[in-house]
């Protein structure tokens, strides 16, 4: 089954945010924001900006009529400032004007008289200073404190990696506008829409029942619009409910990267041990966030990073710390893999280090160490139905990495300028929200007499696919064609509570219960054609839209059977309620079983670096994925390959650049480069892994969102091995991403120590570009 959406897009026919047809007396608004990143707000200038054009008001945080607060997990964090301003950007002030370049205009008038107060952007600087958004949380497995007595080998060193911008097509947006008694719709941009419609009642101070959210889908989230967008949604809203008209703002590309969190960067400290026969014994880590100047959702994204501190690797004794830092940038926020990516990227760069001193390839080590049926995590749940074994062998089976790496070694000795790096990313990430009690979901079908049918789930499309698999399972379980459904926007009216469209975990939860109302209607349906026809109810089934007895068609279809039972006055509509079962986790003890399964899989891949450039391409990326039983192989694929690249483009050429002053430098697409279809790699292969999937998962199909994006990892490793094949002697360090400047600079900044070149067969030509 194709992305039923494809179509549309192509057509440019899918509707989103900015497609909605403006209302009459429609309001624009423009934001302005701090231009400083902390000091103490005295004054506001608003006169010049009043008097601008088509100007019709201006809100500050005194308009707000409610609580001036949208802080998810900690309530720190202001919509509008107050009396302080905590980042660039943060929004100070919502112009309302008739046309949206009248509201931009307006905005540019504006002045604020701010005294400067210290600014920090070092998470390591924040930690020294106390600046903590939550306390630091620990993990411990064994006792490693007593295993470096046992280790043979012990591998210290700092692993960094930086940001990452969305990059979202479609800008973070919403249009309000006053309903009948005295409430407010908003259309919103956002993966959470329970987040919008909670935080706009407290700013508006009123109930969440006067408050509706509608989402037709967005162009991208990513996790960026997890959190993030309340904002605008509050903002939007704020303006109508004060108004009485309608207001719609919409984030030019600009203010978008400005003005929004992106991936937390992190700097880390590892100290690995590891027996004489290379088995991992002891691992000791310390995770620095920048969290940014609001918790957001840092808190969560810090906890996974724990839960992933060990990636697809058993370590017998682990003691793993991390400390969420308040800076002055924008607050960092969800993005794909949630902090997983920043926990992994350390254990591998500690194995990548140990391959280098102890003269092993990195894979000798992965290879040893994966986990297996019957071990732990370091959060206490048990390693049940484990691929990582299945999927590295298959990984070796169908793209022979031994003979791979031997191409490789060949090519390097025959080639003095181009030199390739292979290296294997093997990967396990655990599929559930982190907070048992988010892992939840409601469905509201109907059934129309005609036969038609209409599903509401909590679900939001953000072009992962999810509305064409939440109809796939609609129709399966009803035994109709997926023709005669149609998904419903997802509406805080019809589906009330939802959990934000994350964690990769939307279409196993939602789906699950579209399933349980589906099945309820159809049993239902089934039971009045036994009385209806006289038959008996066992053995009866609905398959392409005929009912079937015992295996015969029966006297009735589908369309029959929905018209009778309606004149019966059957019921037609069914709302279900789903909660992954068995999840739970004690914060105290930081034990727990908080995952409903996990994921597997193995990359392959393999860079070429030009060093005399510094340039490389990553050539290609094999890879064997734990799909589980996939019934939309086409999506699945696509996530597959989209979040592949977008974990190569953050390990390599997205680079985030905030000035002392927090200053976002890097802001905008000519100096923030994302992956294009020239960076995607030439060979792309996609292994299905034959595997049972996961009763947990949505007909057994697993969760596919996010997982893929740590395959991109795997680029870091192949760079440097590539890097380390011109010049063995050098030992880079660990910092993403992995620019052609960095390996300029690793091939070439001056070392006194460094021994000479170990290329010593190098040409003369190959010695004068090292000068
Ligand atoms: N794919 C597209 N095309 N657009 C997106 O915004 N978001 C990713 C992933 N794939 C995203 C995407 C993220 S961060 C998550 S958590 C999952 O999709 C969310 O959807 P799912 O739970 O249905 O997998
Ligand atoms: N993953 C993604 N988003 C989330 C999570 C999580 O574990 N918890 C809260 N939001
Ligand atoms: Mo995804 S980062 O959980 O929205």
């Amino acid at each position: 089954m194709h992305n039923l959406d494809a179509a549309g897009h192509v057509r440019g026919e899918s509707q989103y945010l900015d497609d909605i047809p403006v209302q009459r007396g429609t309001l624009h608004a423009a934001v302005y924001g701090s231009p400083l990143a902390h000091g103490k707000l005295l004054s506001l200038n608003l006169e010049a900006a009043r008097r601008a054009p088509g100007v019709v008001r201006i809100l500050t945080a005194q308009d707000i009529p409610g609580e001036n607060q949208i802080g998810g997990i900690v309530p720190d964090e202001e919509l509008l400032a107050g009396s302080h301003v905590h980042f660039q950007g943060m929004p100070v002030a919502l112009v309302l004007a008739e046309t949206e370049p009248q509201a931009r205009a307006a905005v540019k008038l504006i002045t604020a008289d701010i005294e400067p107060l210290p600014i920090i952007t070092d998470p390591r600087e924040a930690q020294a200073k106390g600046e903590l958004i939550v306390p630091p949380r620990t993990f411990r497995l064994g006792d490693p404190a007593a295993a470096w007595a046992e280790c043979a080998h012990i591998i210290e060193g700092t692993a960094e990696n930086g940001g990452q911008e969305h990059l979202y097509i479609e800008t973070q947006g919403a249009y309000a506008y006053p309903t009948d008694g005295g409430g407010v719709r908003v259309h919103s941009s956002t993966q959470g829409p329970t987040a919008v419609q909670r935080h706009t009642a407290r700013v508006l101070g009123t109930g969440m029942h006067k408050v509706e959210i509608d989402v037709t889908r967005l162009g991208g989230g990513f996790g960026g619009k997890e959190d993030q967008a309340t904002t605008w949604g509050a903002l939007a809203a704020l303006g109508a409910f004060v108004t009485k008209k309608p207001v719609k703002l919409v984030l030019g590309r600009h203010d978008d990267l400005r003005m929004t969190g992106k991936r937390h960067p992190y700097t880390s400290d590892f100290k690995l041990g590891l027996s004489a026969d290379l088995k991992l014994l002891a691992y000791e880590v310390t995770f620095y966030q920048n969290a940014g100047a609001a918790a957001d959702l840092s808190p969560a994204v810090l906890e996974r990073t724990l839960f992933h501190a060990c990636n697809t690797y058993f370590i017998p004794n682990v003691r793993a710390t991390a400390y969420s830092c308040r800076t002055h940038l924008p607050p960092n926020t969800a993005f794909r893999g949630f902090g997983g990516p920043q926990g992994m990227f350390v254990i591998e760069s500690a194995i990548a280090k140990a391959a280098d001193e102890l003269g092993v390839l990195a894979w000798e080590i992965q290879r040893r160490n994966l986990l297996q049926d019957g071990q732990v995590f370091p959060y206490g749940q048990r390693v049940e139905d484990c691929n990582a074994e299945l999927s590295w062998q298959a990984a070796d089976q169908k793209f022979e990495l031994k003979k791979w790496q031997a191409e490789v070694d060949a090519f390097n000795q025959q080639s003095p300028v181009r030199k390739r790096g292979l290296a294997v990313m093997p990967i396990c990430f655990g599929i559930s929200f982190t907070k048992t009690a988010m892992n939840q979901a409601r469905a509201l079908v109907h059934i129309y007499t005609d036969g038609s049918v209409g599903v509401s789930t909590g679900a939001v499309e953000m072009g992962q696919g999810v509305n064409t698999k939440m109809i796939q399972v609609a129709a399966r379980t009803l035994g109709i064609s997926p023709k005669r459904v149609r998904l419903e926007t997802t509406n805080t009216t019809r589906v009330a509570n939802t959990s934000p469209s994350a964690a990769s975990a939307t279409a196993d939860l939602n789906g699950k219960a579209v399933e349980m109302a589906c099945r309820e209607l159809r049993t239902r349906l089934l039971r009045h054609a036994a009385e209806d026809l006289k038959m008996n109810y066992e053995g009866l089934e609905i398959q392409d839209e005929q009912v079937l007895a015992a295996g015969k068609p029966a006297e009735t279809n589908w369309e029959k059977l929905v018209s009778t039972a309606y004149w019966k006055r059957v019921n037609l509509s069914e709302n279900a309620h789903y909660a992954t079962p068995d999840l739970w986790f004690d914060q105290t003890q930081e034990k727990g079983h908080p995952f409903a399964y996990h994921v597997y899989g193995t990359a392959l891949v393999q860079a070429t670096v030009d060093a005399m450039r510094g340039t490389y391409d990553v050539d290609a990326v094999r890879l064997v994925h734990d799909f589980g039983q996939s019934f939309t192989p086409g999506i699945d694929r696509g996530q597959i390959e989209g979040g592949l690249v977008q974990g190569l483009g953050w390990m390599t050429m997205e680079e985030l650049i905030y000035n002392q002053d927090g200053r976002l430098l890097s802001n905008a697409l000519s100096t923030y480069k994302v992956p294009d279809l020239y960076s995607v790699p030439k060979v792309l292969d996609v292994e299905f892994l034959e595997t049972p999937g996961h009763p947990n998962a949505i007909l057994r199909a697993k969760a596919v969102g996010e997982p893929p994006l740590m395959y991109g990892l795997g680029a870091y490793f192949a760079i440097r091995n590539a890097v380390r094949a011109f010049r063995p002697d050098v030992r880079p360090e660990f910092s993403a991403p992995f620019t052609p400047e960095k390996v300029l600079l690793n091939l070439y900044a001056a070392r006194e120590s460094a021994a000479a070149p170990a290329a010593s067969q190098a040409s003369g030509a190959e010695a004068s570009v090292r000068n």
